[in-house]
This record gives C-alpha cells, sequence and structure tokens, in this order.
C-alpha cells in the first residue's frame, strides 16, 4: 500500500510539495491558519496535528524554524516508527530528535527544496541522519522527485545543509532580486542576460562551498526554473521573491545584504550565517 504523507504547514513550501506529490500519494495536511487549506483539492485537510500524526507514515515538517519548538511537543508523543523529513532553514536532525525528547523508532531525514519545484524544475537537498536507513533515503528522494532534481548530502556532512540553504533554498529570491533591479525582462531577455545571469548566481554558488562544476548546474538550474516560472504564470519577480522570503530567514539576511549594496558572495555569507544562527536555536 502507498504511504500516506502527512504535512504539517500548508504555506508556500508545503502547499507546493502537497500539489506536486498528490497525484502518486495520500496527502494530509494541516495548517493552524484553516484560511491557507480552504481552496485545496485533492488533498486531506485534518483538523488537529494529531489526528494527523497518528495516521501518516511519512511526516514533513513544513513550519517556520521558530514554530518547530512548540509543534514538536505537541507531535512527540505520536511519532514511534514514523519518517519525518523537515524542510526548514538551520533545523538539525539532533534538534528535531531533542525536542521530540529522544523518542525509539523515529527516523529523521533533512530536505531543503526551493519554491521553483512549483513547476517541477527545482533542486531539493537530503541529508540522511544516522537514525534513517538507506530505504527512508531512496524514498525522499522519490518524493521530492516529484518537485525537480535531487541531491544527496554526505552522511555526517550536516553542515552543508546550511550552505546548500543560502545558495539553493534562497538562489530563487536572489535571481528574482537580480532581474528586477536589471529591469530585465523575462518574456523578452537575451541570451546574454542569461548568460550574465547564471554567471552571476554560479559566483554566489562558489561563494557558498559549491565546485565550479556544480555550482554552474545549480546556477543554470535556478535561472531556467525562475524563468519559466515567471514567463508560465502572472507571477512577478517581486511576487516570487516575496513567497521565498521567510520573516528572519535565511534568503532575508541575503537580500539585505545585497540592498545594502554588498557583493552576491557576501549576501551568500550572510545567509549562510543566518541559517547558523537559527540552527543554535
Ligand atoms: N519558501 C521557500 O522558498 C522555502 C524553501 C525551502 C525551505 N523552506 C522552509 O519551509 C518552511 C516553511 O516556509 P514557508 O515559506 O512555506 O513558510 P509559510 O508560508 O509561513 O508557511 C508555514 C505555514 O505553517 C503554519 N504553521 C506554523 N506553525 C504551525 C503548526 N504548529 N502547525 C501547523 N501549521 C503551522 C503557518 O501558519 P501561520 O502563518 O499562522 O504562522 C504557515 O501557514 C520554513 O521552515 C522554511 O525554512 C522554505
Amino acid at each position: 500500500m502507498e504511504k500516506m504523507i502527512g504535512i504539517i504547514g500548508f504555506g508556500n513550501m508545503g502547499s507546493v510539495i502537497a500539489e506536486r506529490i498528490k497525484s502518486k500519494y495520500k496527502v494530509l495536511v494541516f495548517d493552524k491558519d484553516n484560511e491557507k487549506t480552504k481552496d485545496s483539492r485533492g488533498i486531506e485537510i485534518k483538523d488537529n496535528v494529531v489526528d494527523l500524526v497518528k495516521v501518516a507514515d511519512v511526516i514533513i515538517l513544513a513550519m517556520k524554524p521558530q514554530d518547530f519548538e512548540s509543534a514538536l511537543s505537541e507531535i512527540r508523543e505520536y511519532v514511534d516508527g514514523k519518517l519525518i523529513i523537515s524542510i526548514a532553514a538551520g533545523r538539525t536532525t539532533k534538534y528535531i530528535y531533542d525536542n521530540l525528547l529522544y523518542p525509539t523508532g523515529v527516523r529523521i531525514i533533512r530536505a531543503m527544496p526551493n519554491l521553483l519545484g512549483r513547476i517541477g524544475k527545482g533542486a531539493t537537498f537530503l541529508y540522511k541522519s544516522s537514525s534513517a536507513n538507506e530505504k527512508d533515503i531512496v524514498f525522499a528522494e522519490k518524493l521530492f522527485g516529484a518537485l525537480g532534481r535531487t541531491w544527496r548530502i554526505e552522511e555526517g556532512k550536516e553542515d552543508r545543509m546550511d550552505f546548500v540553504t543560502a545558495v539553493s533554498g534562497s538562489g530563487p529570491a536572489i535571481c528574482c532580486y537580480r532581474i528586477e533591479s536589471q529591469s530585465i525582462d523575462t518574456h523578452k531577455m537575451s541570451a546574454e542576460q542569461k548568460k550574465d545571469l547564471i554567471a552571476y548566481l554560479k559566483e554566489g554558488a562558489i561563494a557558498g562551498g559549491f565546485n565550479k562544476k556544480d555550482g554552474e548546474a545549480l546556477a543554470e538550474n535556478i535561472v531556467e526554473g525562475v524563468i519559466n516560472l515567471l514567463n508560465l504564470s502572472s507571477i512577478t519577480p517581486q511576487m516570487l521573491r516575496e513567497q521565498i522570503t521567510s520573516k528572519r530567514g535565511t534568503t532575508e539576511a541575503a537580500l539585505e545584504a545585497l540592498n545594502n549594496g554588498f557583493s552576491i558572495e557576501e549576501a551568500i555569507q550572510a545567509a549562510i550565517r543566518r541559517a547558523k544562527e537559527l540552527s543554535r536555536g
């Protein structure tokens, strides 16, 4: 039988995941703001988080990092035997495990998707903690494959999640910021403008610790995804940037740096610092 996927938080990212996987899995959602879920179709809405956690096999934590502590305390009694996948910036697998009060049989994975998953052009980086097994990470790859490409972060290198959060999670917003500040019309942009945009994002990726080859692949993925998303919908670069920018999150830190005249390298470093601050709680 296909696994039941429960998503806690139906905001910008939680809703993208739910929409992309709902044709393949039974999807249950709980958001404490029921305005967010009122127009959803093909997704079962739960009235409270405990009802969701009790029946779901896989639980995706899609709340903002600052909402984790209280949410984890509400679900900790019901998570034994479940696979938990957190998409939050800066919340480590240890933080989740500790705040669930060391449950037995829980397997924890971290995922860092991006909003380009909305049109299947996203990038998701996955990190398996030692509590999870190979089957779990293969399953997570399949699940997030519905949003675009997936990459694995080597076991024991969870720190890398802060770098990919800055580059891949925030990258589409940085790309939008550049499009806005250079008044680029993505419907009519020249090959030269696109090349410049990729080169700009690549500089950011390298500043975030990617090698040249991977940095270029990711930069191309982000630029292509942003252009596609903007050209296929009525969304503006400003709207897309705002959907990616959570309050006090990593993207906000990167955009503040750019607004203050700093370079892309410095903006990525600011986002990494914010991710590290979040991981310290
Ligand atoms: N946006 C992105 O591009 C992106 C990319 C990668 C990863 N992420 C990560 O994804 C997470 C969500 O980001 P987002 O941009 O989707 O945020 P968002 O739009 O604010 O969505 C989060 C939703 O969760 C709800 N919520 C908060 N506490 C809850 C609880 N205890 N139970 C159920 N629902 C709860 C919020 O309600 P209220 O609004 O009422 O608080 C909100 O509707 C963050 O941790 C972020 O780091 C985001």
